[in-house]
């Protein structure tokens, strides 16, 4: 149905190469450039390379939906490299094939809505905290206030309110961690050996020292206390009583990796995208008394809980629209294996397939005025829906991400608790991105405490 779409193999255009380097020169001085002037120039299929590596630009949703459908079957998730591997172990997000399957299976429920129930009061008391410390006319840089916000967030729903004392080395063992993973995830690094040494690599085998130690601990502990009959709610008590289809519980280390895990996954990722939103709330004083307006009708001044979510209809566009426009993952990519084939054309057996949310979110075909900030584009009865599979923040088929429900909750808490006494106020203008491992503003985002009412 969808090859008539895609131009006949061999007559296909891409950008020109460098000799061995292929298009890594464009790709590395701005990738999200890059991969907006193939859509605008090149069409929806178009093929680039890194070095020798083959490589195919998908632009179209519903190509993006067959590719994420097809991970796991015909396509094979990409190799990550070594510092993925060392930080993350194999855990959900490295392992593959029959191991990841065990792992999805193992994890998954400690991230069901139900058990999000029980994390929300955390979130909630945490961005309470955070708050009660502000004052109106404070200066903040938000993207670091968002930053601490959500990695005490991640802490304490994941190892439990009694693991704060070990919050600030695991989160700066974590920041440690996370800031090299994304300096190998978009350098020349990505490309090296596991034996060669670097600066940086010696700062992540460090990180993950303090991160393997103090989740020992924390582990231990856990054992203990499910040893004693107590009856805890964190992600880790979770993993920690799951068991597979022949009642095998996750090893120690299976443990430590799904923990790592699920912070990285859920912390960096959260915390851009609860940037990002203020931001353009700040520049759309429309969107914000919208936001102000219903906090107040449906909380009347409380805490919000869990309950009250999915009454929080604007704040839900709200998250969703600073997700289409600043996608935390910008790039998701596969490698084809035997059968593979996008809108009914085969793909050669080692080529890898890439697609991007940030240019198909800012595809001005799905989403008129893509750069305008209009979470009423999410309205139930809006003129223009949008297409299946435009909006894939988090993914889609198989891997998709399993946390999508904790963070869209945990978005919406926040600015929910925060944004009924705040107006962070960073004026109209836009910060520019920095996309690392995730889409990261380019420098601080300060702003101004102002009441959120006039
Ligand atoms: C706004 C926040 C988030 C975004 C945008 C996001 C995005 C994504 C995306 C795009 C993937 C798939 C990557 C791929 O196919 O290559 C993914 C996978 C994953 N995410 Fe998230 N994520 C977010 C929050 C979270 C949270 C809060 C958690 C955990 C608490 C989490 C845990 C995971 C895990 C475990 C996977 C791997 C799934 C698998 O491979 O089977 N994510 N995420």
């Amino acid at each position: 149905m969808t090859a008539t779409l895609l131009p006949p193999p061999g007559t296909e255009r891409g950008p020109r190469r460098w000799p061995l380097l292929g298009n890594l020169p464009a790709f590395a001085r701005d990738p999200l450039a890059f991969f907006e002037s193939l859509r605008d120039d090149y069409g929806d299929w178009v093929p680039w390379s890194l070095g020798p590596h083959r490589n195919v630009l998908v632009s179209r949703p519903e190509h993006a939906g067959e590719l994420l459908g097809a991970v796991e079957s015909t396509f094979k998730p990409t190799e990550l490299g070594w510092a993925f591997r060392h930080l993350l172990g194999n855990g959900v997000v490295v392992a593959t094939g029959d191991d990841w399957r065990r792992k999805r299976a193992l994890v998954q429920p400690a991230l069901r809505p139900r058990q999000v129930r029980s994390y929300a009061t955390a979130m909630v008391e945490c961005a309470d905290a955070l708050a009660g410390g502000w004052r109106e006319g404070d200066r903040i840089d938000v993207h670091r206030e968002m930053a601490g916000l959500t990695q005490r967030i991640a802490v304490r729903t994941l190892f439990g309110s009694d693991a704060a004392g070990r919050e600030a080395p695991i989160s700066a063992a974590m920041a440690t961690a996370q800031r090299e993973l994304g300096t190998e995830f978009r350098g020349i690094t990505l490309f090296l050996p596991p034996w060669v040494r670097t600066p940086g690599r010696r700062r992540m085998r460090a990180a993950v020292a303090v991160l393997d130690r103090e989740i020992e601990h924390v582990i231990r502990e856990h054992e203990n206390a499910s040893a004693a009959g107590a009856e805890r709610d964190d992600l880790l008590s979770r993993l920690l009583a799951a068991r597979d289809e022949q009642g095998g519980p996750l090893s120690r280390q299976e443990l430590r990796d799904e923990s790592i895990t699920l912070y990285i996954g859920g912390h960096e990722t959260t915390s851009t995208t609860l940037t990002w939103a203020w931001q353009l709330l700040s520049g759309a004083p429309g969107a914000r008394a919208r936001l102000t307006e219903e906090l107040d009708r449906v909380l009347g001044g409380r805490l919000p809980t869990y309950e009250d979510y999915p009454r929080l209809t604007w704040t839900q566009q709200v998250v969703k629209e600073a997700l289409r426009i600043y996608p935390p993952i910008w790039l998701i990519s596969a490698v084809a294996a035997e059968g593979a084939s996008i809108g009914g054309r085969a793909v050669p057996v080692g080529t890898s397939v890439w697609t991007s949310p940030w240019s198909v979110h800012r595809d001005e075909r799905w989403f008129p005025r893509p750069e305008a900030f209009r979470p009423e584009r999410w309205d139930a009865d809006a003129p223009d829906p949008v297409p299946e599979h435009a909006w894939f923040p988090f993914g889609g088929g198989p891997r998709a991400c399993l946390g999508a429900r904790f963070a869209l909750v945990e978005a919406a808490l926040v600015l929910a608790v925060l944004g009924q006494r705040f107006h962070l106020d960073t004026g109209a203008r836009r910060t520019g991105v920095f996309p690392g491992l995730t889409l990261q503003p380019a420098g601080p985002v300060p702003a101004i405490l102002r009441a959120a009412r006039p």
